[in-house]
């Protein structure tokens, strides 16, 4: 297939096109750079051995993201691209409520106009809000803590009234939980901006030296530990569950968790990754951070029964993976 793919040069898009390459797809990648650097692209031609086509754009820009329907015929979308800090939501709704929806919109509206019938699109598991884990995808959805996660959940339903009114638009919804590691070859991985918001980029940054301590948020939580417990997953699994999603697209909505079943404290991802790589990650125990949950973790068995796909990496090769990244690339 020919498939557009918006965010191509992020974290989890830029891993999802390897996966795609190496299935025999053509890759279509759109991505603004607004928080991703175009040295990934010469990544990704280094590791498949494939220059996929690149446009520099904003998926807002309607105009821009014609002009590449037009040029192209594009088989599937999968739409990566958006605003994803969590923090920065709060102070900026206005961004994320504009980027993240108007972007949904127009590359739905774009597929209906060019008859193409296939979108796979990046949720993530805070659309279940704090309801009990395992999570299954049939759990209503409730309210979220902040402007991002409510980008996800209005983009869902945006994207399944959609399909309800156009018989021939399939849409996957695939609710993330954690994603963390690197390609194995250290060539790409997460490499955020500024200081991370997230666990494990974090954790990286600490034991390299370029930050001093980890702020561990809270200890009493509910959990064996105290501390919050994630499905944390390699990103190259999520990779895989994309081509499996776009592969073996049903007719309608479908909506899959990809993560891996299993919850892991902050404090067993500290140690594991201390443990695996052989460093010092200096730690703290703070104040918990407002907005988090104590548990959160998948069933990911409907994605096993319907896709046939199921993550396999471990939390060994989660920390070896993430760590390799940050010692190659710095
Ligand atoms: N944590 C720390 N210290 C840090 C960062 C995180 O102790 O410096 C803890 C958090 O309190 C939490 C765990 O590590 O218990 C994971 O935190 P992350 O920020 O890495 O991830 P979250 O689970 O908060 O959020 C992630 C994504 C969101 C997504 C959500 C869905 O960042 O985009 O999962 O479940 F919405």
């Amino acid at each position: 297939m020919n498939i557009l793919v918006t965010g191509g040069l992020g974290f989890i898009g830029s891993h999802t096109v390897i996966e795609l390459v190496k299935n025999a797809h053509e890759v279509i990648i759109v991505d603004s750079l607004v928080n991703s650097k175009i040295e990934v692209l010469d990544r990704l031609h280094e590791i498949t051995g494939v220059k996929p086509t690149f446009y520099q754009i904003d998926v807002t820009d309607e105009a821009k993201v014609e002009e590449i329907f037009l040029t192209h015929k594009i088989d599937g979308v999968i739409h990566f691209a958006g605003l994803k800090a969590v923090g920065e939501s709060v102070s900026k709704p206005i961004a994320y409520y504009y980027n993240n929806l108007v972007s949904t919109m127009v590359l739905s509206k774009m597929c209906l106009k060019h008859g193409i019938g296939k979108f796979v699109f990046s949720s993530s598991a805070t659309v279940y809000g704090d309801q009990p884990s395992p999570l299954k995808e049939e759990m209503a959805l409730q309210k979220t803590t902040n402007p991002y996660g409510e980008t996800k959940a209005i983009s869902e339903r945006i994207l399944t009234d959609v399909s309800q009114a156009n018989d021939g638009f399939a849409v996957s919804l695939l609710r993330y939980f954690n994603p963390v590691g690197a390609h194995e070859s250290g060539l790409i991985g997460e490499d955020p901006n500024g200081i991370p918001n997230n666990l494990m980029p974090f954790v990286t940054k600490v034991a390299k030296g370029k930050l001093t301590r980890l702020s561990v948020f809270g200890n009493d939580y509910e959990t064996a530990d105290g501390t919050g417990v994630r499905d944390y997953i390699h990103v190259m699994d999520l990779a895989e569950g994309h081509v499996k999603a776009i592969e073996n697209l049903s007719k309608g909505v479908n909506v899959y968790n990809l993560g891996t079943g299993t919850g892991v404290s902050v404090l067993e991802l500290v140690n594991a990754f201390m443990k695996v790589n052989n460093v010092d990650v200096p730690y703290e125990i703070v104040g918990r951070r407002p907005g988090d949950i104590a548990i959160c973790f998948a069933d990911p068995e409907k994605a096993e029964q319907e896709l046939g796909w199921k993550a396999t990496r471990s939390v060994e090769d989660m920390v070896r993976d993430a760590w390799k990244f940050e010692v190659d690339n710095s």
